[in-house]
Parts: structure tokens; sequence; C-alpha cells
């Protein structure tokens, strides 16, 4: 089916999902099969996420997250780590206005202290241009790790305790979610992982603890609107219990 009678189909069915979380995958073997360097692979990943960015908003998804950077990824070569914050720098330059325009607050989630300073200071200017457009939530996951995230939240917890702003009774679920990066977010309801990888790789472990999982075998450069309308059919017909029976 074309993209738009999938989104037609999807809209008869209701029940989009409200965040939809895509950990990118297969930029390295895309550009492999095609003897490609790899960071034109990531390169060619750009207009895939510029493919999700748009079909979010046209089924009305309203949180959309994508992983671009991991803590894991620091390990890559240096020439790799250079490209894809160059990449991201593009990005940001090329997309702003028109992320804008489309009604896009996009936010950068992760250690941010890491970027390089040209890098950090493009996404803080992209976070403020956008800041109160409502349409869609796009988070950009860099630099980031669901574990360290979860650190993060248990020392900001403790330092409240430590502080007497917070009573130790009063640490439950709650005051761990909401000191996570994602605090304003519903929790995703769809997580898409690309290129046939069976893995969440540290994205996101506390939120996606009722995500529907969706692992496609399409590799991220090739990854459509089509696709991720494949993906929500699919989630619209999964029968989501949450730990109850059907009613
Ligand atoms: C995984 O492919 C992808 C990444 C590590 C980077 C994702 C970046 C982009 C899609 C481009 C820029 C995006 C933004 C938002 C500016 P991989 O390299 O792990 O692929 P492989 O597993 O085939 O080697």
């Amino acid at each position: 089916m074309k993209a738009d009678d999938l989104l037609a189909q999807i809209r008869v069915n209701g029940q989009v999902p409200r965040h939809v979380a895509i950990i990118m995958d297969g930029n390295g073997r895309w550009a492999r099969e095609r003897n490609l360097p790899r960071p034109l692979g990531h390169r060619s990943g750009m207009k895939s996420v510029r493919a999700v960015v748009e079909g979010s908003l046209a089924a009305a998804v309203e949180v959309l997250s994508l992983f671009a950077f991991s803590q894991e990824n620091w390990q890559r070569p240096p020439a790799e780590i250079k490209a894809l914050m160059s990449l991201l720098q593009e990005y940001i330059a090329r997309e702003a206005k028109e992320l804008n325009e489309q009604g896009v607050r996009v936010r950068v989630l992760g250690d941010l202290s890491r970027l390089t300073p040209s890098a950090a200071s493009a996404a803080e200017q992209l976070v403020a241009l956008t800041a109160d457009n409502s349409r869609l939530t796009l988070n950009l996951f860099i630099s980031y790790g669901s574990r360290a995230e979860l650190v993060r939240a248990a020392r900001l917890i403790a330092r409240d305790v430590r502080d007497g702003r917070l009573d130790l009774e009063a640490v439950d679920e709650e005051a761990l979610r909401s000191r996570l990066y994602t605090s304003d977010c519903p929790d995703p309801d769809l997580l898409i992982r690309t290129s046939g990888e069976q893995r969440i790789s540290n994205f996101l472990l506390w939120q996606c603890a009722y995500a529907e999982l969706y692992m496609s075998p399409v590799l991220w450069p090739d990854f459509s609107r089509r696709h991720l309308y494949e993906a929500i059919m699919a989630y619209q017909n999964r029968d989501r219990r949450f730990g109850r029976v059907t009613a």
C-alpha cells in the first residue's frame, strides 16, 4: 500500500500511538552494501529523519523520540564521531526553519556536556527557537544512555532527600519518573528498531516498560513514511493489556 493509503487506514482505525520512539540502526550496513564510507550512511539517514517527522505530523503523533547518538557511540573512531557531530549541526542548520514552521518543538536530551561547543550551541538555539511549539515534540537523544539517565535521577533524589526537600517515604515511582529527561512526556506506546536487530540497547528502559516493540528489517536510510505507517498499523492491531486481562 502507498503511504497515503496507509495513513487513511490509520485514521480510520483510530488509537494512534501518542509517543513513538525509534532506534535508528543500520546506517553503517547501508553504506557498506554500497561500498561507501560509513558517514555517508549517516548522511543518508538524515532524510529518513525528515520522513518520520513528516509522517508523525500527518498522523498526529504527539511525541517522536529518536536515538541519534548513544553514550557508547563515543567509542567509535574519532572521524565517525566528528562526522556525526557535523551532521547534527547540518541537520539543525537545514531543518530549523521548517521544523519551526511545522509547529515542532525540538528537545535535545542526553549528556550534552560532551558535545563539541559548536554542536551544543546549535542544539541550544534550535531548542530555544522551537520551545513554544506544540504540534509535535521531537526528542533527539544525543550522548544518551538510559542507565546513566536513571543514575542521574537517583542522584537528584538523593540530593533532595539530603537537603530536606523530599522525605525518604515520598520516594516512589513518580519521584523517579519526574526526574527523567522525559518527565513531561507520556511513555512511548511504540518502540521501533530498524535493521533487524532485536535489542533495546540502553534506550528509554524505564519509559518503555509497556511499549509495544516493532522490529523492522529495513536499514535506517531506507526507512520511509510508509514504513512508519506500517509500524503504526501493526501497533493498532496489538492487544495492550498492561498486565491486566482483556475486558
Ligand atoms: C546507527 O547506525 C545510527 C547512528 C549511530 C546514528 C544515527 C544518525 C542519523 C540517522 C543521522 C543524523 C540524525 C540527526 C537527528 C541529525 P549504525 O552506524 O550503528 O549502523 P550499523 O549497525 O549498520 O553499523
